[in-house]
């Protein structure tokens, strides 16, 4: 593999992609074949924030690997608590561990952790920005249940806004031939524009629409999500939000008898517990996925020998990213490194959030 870190699932090529994908079908059919891969290796996971699934698929995916694990998932227990950096926590757990997944509320987390850490970083999730490894996971579930990842009509429903999960996929499913996003929200959770920038500036198409039922039986994958209700300003901003859009029996009617339901998980109350006995339901095998493709993701990073070398420190900007749930804005020795994004607008490095000059 030719990146060290994976901050975004963009950081790998198709083929690298692809290759990640077979080898996770081969350790799911082979397991005993892989039982030592990585024995001697350590993984870190630094959780900044609650996780069931991630942290859980990565520990038994290093461990069924041969490996060891170490790591926090509670900050508060850590040296985090005593007021200790992102920078300083990476740069020691980097000459522990041999690769570190890690989990933050704040937008482009991980992306400034790779910038101090020695050993390979993987982004378990950045605030509402992006979700690679889960991408990894939806990936691999398509590739098995729809036999491709091209030429699919992908509903994703739920809070576009602030699902990580959701920005992930679509930024991946893009990049793939003829696929078509219908975009099931309310007007105030749609997806951020800049990824229906990355929409429109692919070969891929999407449309906005205001119902499930509406959207049904267009869908060949219909990705529900819950309302991330922890990003949220209040608590009253959340419940106008919540229970819009439930997935049930009823609403299946309308959908392709060849349909397949996605969900990251954890689910609130958006898909009725009587769908899970549907056979298009995927979400629970989904999670099984998940960790193949977190064991053949780390089998690639830990071979790749992209390992020990010093970090680069970009210089700094003199404008600072502008939205106040980017990493910057609480870690204030990060340099400000942004893209230009045409006029006057900058993109923040970090947690692409854009700026004007
Ligand atoms: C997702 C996450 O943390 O973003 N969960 C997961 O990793 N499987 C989805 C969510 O929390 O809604």
């Amino acid at each position: 593999m030719k990146t060290k870190h994976v901050v975004d699932l963009a950081d790998l090529s198709h083929e690298e992609l692809l290759d990640i994908i077979r080898l996770a079908n081969d350790i799911r059919l082979h397991p005993a074949d892989y039982s030592d891969t990585c024995r001697g290796k350590i993984l870190a996971t630094l959780f900044y924030e609650p996780s069931t699934r991630t942290q859980m698929s990565f520990k038994t995916a290093m461990l069924r690997l041969g490996g060891s694990i170490i790591g926090f998932d509670n900050p508060q227990n850590s040296s985090v608590s005593k007021g200790e950096s992102l920078k300083d926590t990476i740069t020691v757990v980097g000459g522990y561990a041999d690769i570190i997944a890690i989990r933050h509320p704040l937008e482009g987390t991980a992306a400034a952790a790779a910038m101090y850490s020695a050993s390979p970083v993987i982004n378990a999730g950045d605030g509402g920005h992006l979700h690679p490894t889960q991408t990894l996971t939806d990936v691999v579930t398509l590739y098995n249940e729809m036999g491709g990842l091209e030429n699919l009509t992908i509903g994703l429903c739920g809070d576009l806004k602030n699902g990580r999960t959701v920005h992930s996929l679509i930024k991946t499913m893009s990049t793939f031939k003829g696929n078509r996003f219908v975009l099931i929200s309310t007007p105030e959770l749609t997806v951020p524009q800049y990824i229906k920038d990355i929409i429109n500036s692919s070969d891929c198409g999407y449309v906005e629409v205001p119902s499930l039922s509406e959207a049904m039986p267009m869908l060949d994958v219909l990705y529900m999500t819950r309302i991330q209700r922890e990003r949220f300003a209040s608590e009253e901003e959340y419940r106008r939000q919540n229970g819009v859009f439930v997935l049930d029996k009823e609403k299946l009617r309308g959908a392709k008898k060849t349909m397949r339901i996605l969900h990251p998980l954890p689910r609130v109350d958006e898909i009725d517990v009587e769908v899970d006995y549907d056979e298009r339901a995927k979400y629970f095998i989904q999670t099984v996925y998940g960790m193949y493709g977190r064991m053949a993701l780390m089998i690639r990073m830990l071979e790749s020998g992209n390992r020990r070398t010093a970090a680069r420190v970009m210089p700094t900007h003199p404008i600072r990213c502008c939205n106040p749930k980017c990493i910057t804005a609480s870690e204030k020795y990060l340099p400000a490194v942004f893209r230009e994004a045409g006029g006057d607008m900058l993109l923040c490095r970090y947690c692409d959030g854009r700026t004007l000059v």
